[in-house]
Parts: C-alpha cells; structure tokens; sequence
C-alpha cells in the first residue's frame, strides 16, 4: 500500500497569455487532501479543472502560491503523481501489456519485477486474459482500464482523474466507477477526480470540491459523510447530490454555459479554444 503525502494548495493563482494580455484561469485556490483522500471536483467546463489538476501533476509551472506535497512545492513530473485522461491515450500498436509497460520505462524495475507488476495490475483492473489484446480489441470501459493501470503500475501516491468516464455509456460508467472505488481502497491512495458527473463526484468522493468560473474559483467544498458502498437510491445520497446541484444552480446561467472570454474583446481568436 502507498503512503500518500499530504497535498496543500495556498493561494493558487494562475493566469495564461493569450494575445498579449492575461487570461486569469484559477484564482486564489486553497485545498488540502489528506492522504487517502478521495476528492471529487465539479464546475463548469472552462473554469480551470484540468488546469488544476496539470499544475498538481507538474505538467505546468508558472503561477502563484504555493502546491505542496507533504510540505515540498512540486516541481516538474514525478512517478508519485499518476493521470488518467478522458480518453485512453494507448498506443494502438503496442498491446495491453506493452502499454502498461510504458509506465515502467523510468521505474528501476528489472525485467522479472516489471513482468509481476504488469501481471498484478491487469488483474487489479480486471483485464485477464486480455494480455496480448490491441486498443482496438478493447472497448472503451476496457481501455480506460488499461489507463487506470498504466498510471498506477509506478503506485503512485496520488491518481488524477480528468474525466475519466465521460465518453462511456451509462453502465459502464457506473461498474467502472465501482470498479474505482474498489482500487482506491485496496490501494490507499489519494484519487482526485475531475468530473461533470455530480452523481460520480457524490458516489465516490470523501469531499466534492465546487467550482466557479471567470476566473476558476472553489465555490464550496460539500463533504460526503456516507459510508461505503453508497446506494445512489438512498435518501442520504439525494440530500447530498442536491447540496452540489444547488451550488449550480446559483450560479448565474452564462456561467454555468459560457466560456471565459475575458480578457480580449471582441470574440475574435476565442481563448477558450485552448481548453483540453
Ligand atoms: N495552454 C493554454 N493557453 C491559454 N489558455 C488556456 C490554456 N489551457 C487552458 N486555457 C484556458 O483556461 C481556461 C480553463 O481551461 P481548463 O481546460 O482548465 O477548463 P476545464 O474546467 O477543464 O474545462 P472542461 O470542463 O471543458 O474540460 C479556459 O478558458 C481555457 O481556454
Ligand atoms: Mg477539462
């Protein structure tokens, strides 16, 4: 079981360049996630989700305040830090194995140690037999398994989620996302997950972090005091799913609908073209 630091956002600020003036994207964020954690975090598209999660990964420098983990501001990349994107990202010429290898590349690992870990992850996500299968013999619930796996084949002390799910179909969804919270358990990791899914934020998440765009704010953080496994039929569950709608719905509608256009008039050259 990993031993998941303790992450501490103060005072994030961050801001892009686009056409000579700035574009604030994330303002004056504080969060901290305990280790273990899982935080689930909700807010309109544009509002500096996947943002944050590139500046927790490393994948970007440049902004204010202060990211730390276990007390050391992040710096660049690291194998304690995984990501799992909305779409898979596999190689389609290598197959399920060779992919989850990629994850090892920079691991130490001899040939035999990289072979059980790759063996002890396909497993975890369920994928048996399924060893020597090409992306395209996979559905899509089965290749963001094989995602899932590659991110945590180095144990990671944190997983970041962007949306994992969004491009799956109901059913799917809702086994792999109990397929999740089965991992995040047996692992003992901290899991952030992006999501526009409120009932995936509440079915999962140990807290909801709401957010607001222009610039990308925590609007509220909803904490899920509900035992594990969650029935999603339960009065309990409603009460909170409705505490996370209700923040939406306060907001004003072109936020809940419109991208950030701020700083540049007039629309010409959209910066919310950059979201990815
Ligand atoms: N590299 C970049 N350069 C300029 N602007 C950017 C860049 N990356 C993101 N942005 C802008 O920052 C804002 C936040 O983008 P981000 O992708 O973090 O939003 P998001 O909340 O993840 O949205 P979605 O729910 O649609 O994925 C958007 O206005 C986007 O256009
Ligand atoms: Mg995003």
């Amino acid at each position: 079981m990993a031993h998941a630091g303790t992450l501490v956002i103060q005072g994030l600020n961050k801001q892009y360049e686009v056409q000579g003036q700035a574009l604030p994207v994330l303002q004056d964020i504080h969060l901290t996630i305990e280790p273990g954690e899982f935080v689930s975090i909700v807010g309109s598209s544009g509002c500096g989700k996947s943002t944050l999660l590139r500046l927790i990964i490393g994948l970007e420098e440049g902004y204010q305040g202060e990211i730390l983990l276990d007390g050391t501001r992040i710096k660049g990349t690291n194998l304690n830090r995984g990501i799992v994107f909305q779409e898979h990202r596999l190689f389609p010429w290598l197959t399920v194995e060779k992919n989850i290898a990629l994850g090892l590349l920079n691991s130490g690992l001899t040939e035999g140690q990289q072979r059980h870990t790759i063996r002890e992850h396909i497993e975890l996500v369920g994928l048996q037999g399924f060893e020597t299968a090409y992306p395209h013999q996979l559905s899509g619930g089965m290749s963001q398994r094989v995602a899932i796996a590659r991110a945590l084949v180095n144990r990671p002390d944190i997983l970041l989620l962007d949306e994992p799910f969004g491009a799956l179909d109901a059913m799917t969804r809702a086994h792999l996302q109990q397929e999740l919270h089965r991992i995040w358990e047996k692992e003992g990791i901290t899991m952030i997950l992006v999501t526009h899914d409120v009932e995936e934020a509440v079915y999962l998440g140990d807290k909801v972090v709401v957010m607001e765009p222009r610039p990308g704010r925590i609007r509220r953080i909803v904490p899920v005091p509900l035992a594990h496994p969650r029935d999603r039929a339960a009065y309990a569950f409603s009460v909170v799913k409705d505490s996370v709608l209700r923040e939406f719905a306060e907001q004003p509608v072109a936020d809940r609908i419109e991208p950030p256009l701020k700083p540049s008039e007039p629309r010409a050259g959209l910066p919310w073209q950059f979201a990815v």
